[in-house]
C-alpha cells in the first residue's frame, strides 16, 4: 500500500477518488437537474461512462499493493465470515479497501452505469431506436434502480462507519484513514 506525505497508508488514490465523485455528480446531474434529452443530459452521461472505464482499467494495471487492484476482490463465503466477525466486534480494520458486500454493491452500480450508457446511446445514436419506448423503459427503470442502489449504498456507509468505527468517508475524501 502506498504511503502519503503524513505517512498514513494511502487506502483511495486521487483516480479512484476523482473518478467516484465524479460519477456521483454526473448521476446527480442526470437525475435530479437537467431535462433528459438534452445536450447537458448525454455529455453527464458519457462523462460518467468514461469515469468508470478509467476506474476499471485503473483496477486492472494497479500492483496487488494497492487497494484499487482487484485482487482486493475477496469474494469466498470465509471472506464474509469475516467481515462478520469484524461487525460483531464492532471493529473493521483500518487499513482495508472495500468489504465483500460494498464489492457486490459496487458490481451493481457499475453494471448499472454502463447500462445507461449503452442504452442512452442506442436511443440517441441509432436511428431505428429513436424514441423507443422499451429502450426508454430499460433505460429509466436502470436510472431509478441506481438511485435505490445509491441510497442503500450511502445508508449503508453511514450505519458500517458508525457500527464498525472506521471512518470510511473521510478516506473517499482525502485519501487516508
Ligand atoms: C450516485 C451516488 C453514488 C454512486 C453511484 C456511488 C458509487 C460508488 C462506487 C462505484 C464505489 C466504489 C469505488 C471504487 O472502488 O472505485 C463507491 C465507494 C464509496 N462511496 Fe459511493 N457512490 C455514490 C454516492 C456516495 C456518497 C453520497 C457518499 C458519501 C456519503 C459515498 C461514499 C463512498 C465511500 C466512503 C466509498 C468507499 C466505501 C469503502 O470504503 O468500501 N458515495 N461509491
Ligand atoms: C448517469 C447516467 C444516466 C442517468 C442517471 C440517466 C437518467 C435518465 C432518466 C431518469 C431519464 C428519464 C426517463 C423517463 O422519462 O422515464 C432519461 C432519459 C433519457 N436519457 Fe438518460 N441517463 C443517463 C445517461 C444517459 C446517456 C449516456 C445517454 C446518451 C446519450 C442518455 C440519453 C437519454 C435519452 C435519449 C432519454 C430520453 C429522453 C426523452 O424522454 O426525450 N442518458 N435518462
Amino acid at each position: 500500500m502506498q504511503s502519503s506525505v503524513s505517512n498514513k497508508p494511502v487506502i483511495w488514490d486521487l483516480v479512484v477518488r476523482l473518478c467516484h465523485w465524479l460519477l456521483v455528480l454526473c448521476f446527480v446531474i442526470n437525475y435530479f437537474i437537467v431535462e433528459p434529452g438534452r445536450l447537458v443530459h448525454e455529455i453527464a452521461g458519457y462523462t460518467a461512462v468514461g469515469a468508470l472505464v478509467i476506474r476499471l482499467l485503473w483496477g486492472l494495471r494497479q500492483p496487488g499493493s494497492s487497494l484499487a487492484s482487484y485482487r482486493h476482490i475477496h469474494l469466498r463465503p470465509t471472506d464474509f465470515k469475516t467481515h462478520w466477525a469484524h461487525l460483531k466486534a464492532r471493529q473493521l480494520p483500518h487499513n482495508a479497501g472495500h468489504n465483500p458486500l460494498g464489492w457486490l454493491m459496487i458490481f451493481l452500480v457499475w453494471a448499472l452505469m454502463l447500462g445507461l450508457g449503452i442504452t442512452g446511446f442506442i436511443m440517441e445514436e441509432i436511428d431505428a431506436f429513436f424514441g423507443d419506448p422499451t429502450i426508454e423503459w430499460v433505460h429509466s427503470i436502470m436510472a431509478d434502480t441506481l438511485y435505490i442502489a445509491a441510497l442503500v449504498h450511502v445508508a449503508g456507509i453511514l450505519v458500517t462507519q458508525w457500527w464498525g468505527r472506521i471512518p470510511l468517508i473521510k478516506a473517499m475524501i482525502r485519501g487516508t484513514r
